[in-house]
C-alpha cells in the first residue's frame, strides 16, 4: 500500500466517523487503488452498525466540570518514557520519574489516518519512580546490566484535545492527577501559567511532545 493511498483513506476517514455508513460507499469507490484496506475499512463499519468506524473513549467530566480519571489507561497505546531521575538533576528534578505516556486508542487510529490529533484525544501520562539507588549516579545493577529501573508509581498527568473548551490553553485542557499514590478520582482543569504555557512553546506538534515518541512522529 503506497503512502498516498493510506493517507487519502484517512481523510475520508474522518467523514465516516461523522457519517457512518452512507460515506462509506463512497470511499470503496474513492480509494480504488486499496483493495485490502478498503475491505476490511468497509467492514468495521458494518460491525458497529455503522453509526462510527471507530471505537473512541472520551473524556468524561464531573457536574461542576473536573475531568474524571479515564479508565482503563493501562490498555491504552504506549509511545514513550522520558527518564528524568533525581540523580541526573542535582537530586531534585521536577519529575524524578519515568513519564510513560500513553495515547487513547481510537484517537491513535484516526491519527495514524489523519495526522492529526482528532477533537476529544486525551494522552495520559503516569509517572514511576526508579528503584532504588545502588551507584552515585543513581543507577543499579541488575540482571539485565547498569542502569535505572521502574519502580513505584507516582500519580498522573493528563491532557484532552478540545479547542472549543480550552481555547484559553492553546486547545487542550491540563490535569494533575496527584504527583503520588493513590491517583486522584477527579482533577481541576491548570491555567495555562503552569503547564499550557511550556508545551505551547516547545512541543513539536500540536502542543505534543512528539519527538520523544516515534511512534506519533511524522
Ligand atoms: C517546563 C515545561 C513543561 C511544563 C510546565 C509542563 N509540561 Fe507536560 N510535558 C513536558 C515535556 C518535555 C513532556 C514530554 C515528556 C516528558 O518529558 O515528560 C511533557 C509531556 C506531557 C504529557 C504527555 C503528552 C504530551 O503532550 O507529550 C502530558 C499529559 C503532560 N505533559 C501534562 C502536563 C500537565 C498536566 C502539566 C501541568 C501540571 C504539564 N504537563 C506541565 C513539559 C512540560
Amino acid at each position: 500500500m503506497t503512502w498516498d493511498g493510506y493517507q487519502s483513506l484517512g481523510e475520508k476517514g474522518t467523514i465516516v466517523e461523522k457519517k457512518g455508513m452512507r460515506t462509506t460507499l463512497l470511499i470503496t469507490g474513492v480509494v480504488f487503488g486499496a483493495v485490502a484496506v478498503t475491505a476490511a475499512f468497509a467492514q468495521s463499519a458494518s460491525n458497529d452498525g455503522g453509526a462510527s468506524t471507530i471505537k473512541r473513549q472520551l473524556p468524561e467530566y464531573t457536574e461542576s466540570g473536573d475531568l474524571i480519571l479515564p479508565k482503563n489507561f493501562n490498555e491504552w497505546v504506549f509511545v514513550g518514557s522520558p527518564l528524568t531521575p533525581n540523580a541526573l538533576n542535582d537530586g531534585k528534578a521536577n519529575f524524578p520519574e519515568f513519564h510513560n505516556v500513553y495515547i487513547e486508542p481510537g484517537s491513535y487510529e484516526i491519527y495514524k489516518k489523519t495526522g492529526e490529533f482528532p477533537e476529544r484525544t486525551m494522552f495520559f501520562k503516569e509517572l514511576q519512580l526508579t528503584l532504588p539507588a545502588e551507584n552515585p549516579d543513581g543507577s543499579r545493577t541488575e540482571l539485565s546490566g547498569r542502569g535505572f529501573f521502574p519502580g513505584k508509581l507516582n500519580g498522573a498527568d493528563v491532557t484532552v484535545k478540545d479547542t472549543k473548551r480550552y481555547a484559553e490553553t492553546g486547545g487542550w485542557g491540563y490535569y494533575n492527577f496527584n504527583h503520588h499514590e493513590p491517583k486522584a478520582a477527579t482533577a481541576k482543569l491548570q491555567p495555562k501559567s503552569e503547564c499550557a504555557f511550556c508545551h505551547m512553546a516547545s512541543a513539536k506538534k500540536d502542543d505534543v511532545w512528539t519527538q520523544f515518541y516515534p511512534l506519533l512522529d511524522d
